[in-house]
């Protein structure tokens, strides 16, 4: 197993879509530093997709961003789809490979959603033995993701952050902070966004997720299907003042725009990161 060490920063980079590839590998190519892939688009051996995906991975470098590991479920470990992973990860060798701290289905049943783990010890102890098991068989870290949610389990041992940060810490593993699915859960359950930040420890994180949600009133649902809000990107600047300036990237997943209003968002980004670096100079 690789040593713990971060991977360097990545820069700035786009949540690839298909819509996107001829643009990325044409007229655009080069206007991003690095590429997210969905896992599970890519598993078949051969095939439309992954004949892009290679494409794609000539010009630019690649992390893989999973949806099916549910590893916080108690079912039994899916051998057939981390042989996949690793099969997938052997032909493109991405950066990193990164999935969700969270459970998607119990006895078979697929919820297709990303469901929160309730933050207690046994919860911590079951999950950090399945981290282990998967960077056994994938022969490296993970890096995994905070989502977003909207219920809460009655009984909890900790805070969300401290879930996090024992689990990185006992695991050995890395974290993907989706400052978006920060700020979505702050305001669904009632917290203070910058507490969590601080609650992170700086050298478990390994990259940044942005995206936008859709604002329901009296709380929020993690869509991406909109841009990156006004707080978001305040609190990016908070998230780069702690954690320094992390590969960062848009999620898009629905309402997909063209590609230049990804990039001007990304823009923005980047003039964030500049900021937060000024102000930790001046500081
Ligand atoms: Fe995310």
């Amino acid at each position: 197993m690789p040593p713990s060490s971060l991977h360097r920063s990545l820069g700035f980079g786009l949540g690839v879509r298909p819509t996107h590839y001829d643009a990325l590998l044409g007229e655009r190519k080069g206007s991003v530093s690095w590429l997210e892939a969905l896992t599970e688009n890519y598993l078949l051996p051969g095939g439309k997709p992954l004949h892009y995906l290679e494409r794609l991975r000539a010009e630019y470098p690649i992390v893989l961003h999973g949806v099916s590991l549910s590893i916080g479920s108690t079912d039994p470990l899916n051998e057939t789809y981390l042989r996949e992973v690793k099969a997938l990860a052997d032909r493109v060798e991405p950066a990193w490979i990164s999935d969700h701290l969270c459970w998607t289905g119990v006895d078979g049943v697929n919820l297709h959603d990303l469901m929160p783990l309730p933050f207690t010890e046994a919860a911590l102890k079951h999950v950090v033995s399945r981290i282990e098991a998967v960077q056994e068989r994938l022969g490296r870290r993970l890096v995994l993701e905070n989502v977003s949610s909207y219920v809460s389990f009655s009984r909890c041992d900790m805070t969300e952050w401290d879930f996090l940060r024992e689990v990185a810490e006992r695991a050995d593993c890395h974290l993907l902070l989706d400052v978006n699915n920060v700020y979505v859960s702050s305001v669904n359950h009632g917290f203070d966004p910058l507490a969590y930040l601080s609650g992170i420890p700086v050298e478990r994180v390994q990259q940044f997720h942005l995206a936008g949600h859709r604002n329901m009133g009296d709380y929020l649902i993690d869509t991406h299907d909109e841009p990156v809000c006004e707080a978001v990107w305040q609190l990016l600047q908070a998230a780069i003042e702690r954690f320094g300036p992390l590969s960062t990237m848009i999620e898009r997943d629905d309402n997909i725009p063209e590609l230049d209003a990804l990039l001007a968002e990304l823009d923005r980004a980047r003039a964030i990161a500049a900021s937060a670096q000024r102000s930790k100079s001046a500081a």
